[in-house]
């Protein structure tokens, strides 16, 4: 993080379902920053409890949720406890959203020039000709061409990966100062998800915007995050600079993510190197969630949970003394 400015902390991070057979304690004790300007990636496999906090920080969880202790502060004021009409206007205008499907975020009976510069004029004081000045020059921006003929279409009239480009668009039109993508290239084919990355980092470092992207491939974190934070079972379990994560991954939840991108030229046994299952939330195991499954666990690890702790270089919720390098 060095010197640059905390835009966003979640600090202690409890969330909860309430069920019948009590109550789900679905992420506990998230604590991470958001520095100005950085790609901060979220990653760990389907269940792990990304969504939910990408949802904490918009404020669009479900009535079955509830945060029972810790808290959201952007920009240096809690707002978690803010009413729903102050959470909406802030994800409006400062917190916009990148989802997996281009086709939630986008309405099909309008067309892309009448969804972007709606948007535009709901939050920036601009004039119509003004906003659609600004809607074109951002659908060249994301590359689309002939934008201003082409801004006249409906979303169905453009291929997935160009939906995607338009999304980015529409996130990016009022100039928030945080954008949560969940997923963003998940559904597209694998020979547009480089090029959609690509565009969305180049993008926000252009704008200066601050990015937590949400993603199950650590492929995808190695590729445009600055930062990253590993989730297992609703904890982060380490937290780091992207460099140090993929050269010297310290947590052996990690440690398997990492091994599980195929690269070009190794053979391997087996992509992934982690055997098993996530727990459900209602079966965690006592101590560290990750022990049922980790290859280097030892005495103790069933019974004391582990608190992040910094390294010299990732902080790690680990109770070895860490030097697992040799086993990547
Ligand atoms: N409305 C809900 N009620 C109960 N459990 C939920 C609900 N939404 C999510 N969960 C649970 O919370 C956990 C984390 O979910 P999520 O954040 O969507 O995971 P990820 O995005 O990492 O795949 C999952 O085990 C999921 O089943
Ligand atoms: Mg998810």
């Amino acid at each position: 993080m060095d010197d640059k400015q905390v835009i966003l902390s979640v600090k202690g991070l409890c969330l909860e379902f309430s069920h019948r057979k009590g109550a789900i304690k679905a992420l506990r004790d998230i604590s991470f920053d958001m520095c100005q300007g950085e790609i901060l990636g979220v990653v760990g496999e389907s269940g792990a409890g990304k969504s939910l906090t990408g949802s904490a920080i918009m404020g669009l969880l479900d009535d079955s949720a509830a945060i029972t202790a810790g808290e959201i502060v952007y920009q240096g004021q809690r707002i978690d406890n803010l009413d729903d009409a102050s959470r909406q206007a802030l994800r409006g205008k400062e917190i916009s959203a990148i989802f997996q499907d281009p086709l939630t975020s986008l309405n099909p009976v309008l067309t892309i020039e009448e969804q972007l510069t709606e948007t535009i004029l709901t939050h920036l004081p601009l004039s119509q000709s003004e906003a659609l000045e600004k809607a074109i020059a951002l659908l060249e921006e994301v590359g689309i061409a002939q934008a201003a003929e082409r801004i006249k279409q409906y979303p169905h009239q453009f291929s997935g990966g160009m939906r995607q480009r338009i999304v980015i668009a529409l996130a990016l039109c009022v100039d928030p100062f945080i954008v949560i993508a969940d997923e963003p290239t998940t559904a597209l084919d694998v020979s547009v998800q480089s090029q959609v990355l690509q565009l969305l980092k180049r993008l926000c470092k252009q704008h200066g915007t601050t990015v937590m992207l949400v993603t199950h491939d650590m492929g995808v974190i190695a590729e445009v995050c600055d930062r990253v934070a590993v989730m297992y079972a609703g904890e982060v379990v380490e937290i780091g600079k992207v460099h140090d994560i993929v050269k010297h991954p310290q947590h052996p939840y990690t440690v398997g993510l990492m091994d599980s991108i195929p690269r070009i030229g190794v053979r391997k046994k087996r992509l992934s190197q982690i055997s098993g299952s996530m727990p459900r939330l209602t079966e965690l195991p006592c101590g560290c969630k990750f022990h049922p499954r980790c290859q280097f666990k030892q005495f103790g690890c069933d019974t004391t949970t582990p608190c992040l702790k910094q390294t010299t270089t990732t902080a790690v919720a680990c109770l070895r003394d860490i030097s697992i390098e040799e086993h990547i």
